[in-house]
């Protein structure tokens, strides 16, 4: 499976600066000649001014969509529109919208179907906090969002699963590498019993929190780790090379 870096630039950069990352950036990637995947989730106003400027590697995706269709949603994009915008991809369900904007397991549920059915590729987030890690058992809390986000889903072929701890995210704090992989198999099991082990073998799982490329080749070597998602770290375009130079060896190796 080719690894996969993508970067969530929140609500950072205005369009002058994300045009500035993209020209220094593109041709820079272009030179990498590497596996790994690499997607950019800029600010949804910015998309489709962005997506024409794409190089074989890079892929953009949306930060999220809208649980509905087409209709009276003021203020809502459809998973549609992301695509028609030249979009190949979006993230469902971060932390930081389940927290911060109510997003409920409902509205996840719904935006998965949307996207899978819009042709996205989803990236469904999951993560528990500090204090449910503490409880102990975090992979349940891991596991009943995952039930919870996939129900009805049958074909996984674009699908990609990002394990995000929000101790993590944005902390400095990062998983350890054996943390990252204990999560990652434990994920790995429950996708094998969803939709059995030769589809889940085959399911990306990303780690996000706090990766950054002092950390990223520990983390990026775990058999379970397929790649990132990536905060802080993809605004910088030296940083954000340097993680997909650091996925590029890992699989190479
Ligand atoms: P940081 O890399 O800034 O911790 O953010 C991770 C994240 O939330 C990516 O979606």
């Amino acid at each position: 499976m080719r690894n996969i870096v993508a970067g969530n630039w929140k609500s950072n950069k205005l369009m002058n600066e994300a045009r500035e990352f993209t020209d220094a950036f593109l041709p820079a990637l272009d030179e990498l000649n590497g596996t790994t995947e690499v997607y950019i989730a800029p600010p949804a106003p910015y998309l489709a001014a962005l997506t024409p400027s794409a190089s074989g590697r890079l892929q953009w995706a949306s930060q999220q969509c809208s649980a509905h269709g087409a209709g009276a949603y003021t203020g809502e994009f459809t998973a549609e529109m992301v695509r028609s915008a030249g979009a190949q991809g979006v993230l469902i369900g971060h932390s930081e919208r389940r927290e911060g904007f109510g997003e409920s397991e409902e509205a996840v549920r719904a935006k998965v179907q949307h996207a899978l059915k819009a042709g996205l590729r989803v990236f469904l987030c999951c993560g528990e906090s500090l204090e449910q890690r503490e409880a102990g058992q975090p992979e349940r809390v891991i596991f009943a969002q995952l039930e919870s986000a996939l129900d009805g889903v049958s074909d996984t072929s674009d699908l990609v699963i990002a394990y995000e701890p929000i101790w993590a995210i944005g902390t400095g704090r990062t998983a350890s590498s054996e943390q990252a992989q204990d999560m990652h198999q434990s994920i790995r099991g429950w996708l094998a019993e969803r939709f059995g082990a030769p589809v889940a073998a085959g399911i990306p799982i990303l780690y996000g929190g706090s990766c950054k490329p002092s950390n990223a080749e520990e983390l990026f070597s775990q058999p379970d780790v397929n790649g990132g998602l990536i905060g802080g770290a993809s605004l910088n375009v030296e940083d954000f090379l340097e993680l997909v130079r650091i996925a590029d060896a890992v699989s190479a190796s």
